[in-house]
């Protein structure tokens, strides 16, 4: 196959962002930029790349859907076991990347992940679909398997066990909270001269905000 990639490449020209009119908070930038995106019905508005860093030193990356902003904090949910779990339990520095096309924006978050209080995460957990409440208990998330058959064989069992009764969350299901201290907003110009923003946690806990060059 000749797939001729060199020339797949657009011009960005919906939107601009101007020093002038960003707030100082990244929060408030950000959920204005959720917002739209929500609006204007990007797919996946929420999804985001989460990076984070093996014992070896080595980045992974993986998608995953934002559920809450809970006190300018990030929060997304996952086995706390998994390839991520592990990764973070080791190491709690953390990337997030938003990637909005069709508005021809990305975010880019960097900071540290902790877990999140277990009444929030049961509280999540009840809110979630019957099926996929069942889901996280029988999954070992990132672990072999030997076949689908024997995963869907557990759920039908696990489902069983629970008719008519509240399902418990497992201990090793739960929410993460990144705590950014940089944020980068990304928004596509013409001519590949982008808009860029970063904000920086400074040491007196108040956000430092400069353009940077394309
Ligand atoms: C659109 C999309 C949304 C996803 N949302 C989640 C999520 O919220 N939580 C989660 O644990 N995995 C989610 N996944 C699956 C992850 O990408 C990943 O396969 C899984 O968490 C295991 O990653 P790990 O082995 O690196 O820990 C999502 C995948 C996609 C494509």
């Amino acid at each position: 196959m000749d797939l001729n990639l060199r020339s797949v490449r657009q011009e960005y020209t919906k939107k601009g962002l101007s020093g002038k009119n960003i707030p100082d908070n990244p929060f408030l930038l950000f959920e204005q930029w959720l917002q739209e995106a929500m609006e204007q019905d990007v797919n996946e508005p929420t999804a985001m790349l989460v990076g984070t860093v093996s014992p070896e030193g080595h980045p992974a990356t993986r998608t995953v859907l934002l559920k809450e902003l809970r006190n300018e904090k990030f929060v997304f949910y996952t086995n706390y076991n998994s390839r991520k779990g592990r990764h973070l339990q080791n190491n709690p520095a953390i990337s997030l990347s938003f990637v909005w096309h069709e508005l021809e924006r990305q975010v880019h978050i960097e900071g540290f992940a902790e877990k999140i209080a277990p009444e929030i995460s049961d509280e999540y957990f009840h809110s979630r679909p019957y099926k996929s409440q069942i889901g996280a208990r029988i999954s070992p998330q990132s672990q072999p398997i030997p076949s689908r058959f024997k995963l869907m064989k557990e759920f039908v069992m696990e489902s069983s066990k629970w008719i008519g009764r509240q399902i418990e969350r497992p201990s090793n299901w739960g929410g993460y909270a990144v705590r950014p201290t940089r944020v980068e907003f990304w928004q596509g110009r013409p001519n590949r001269l982008h808009d860029r923003f970063l904000y920086e946690e400074q040491a007196n806990g108040n956000w430092g905000v400069n353009r940077l060059a394309p």
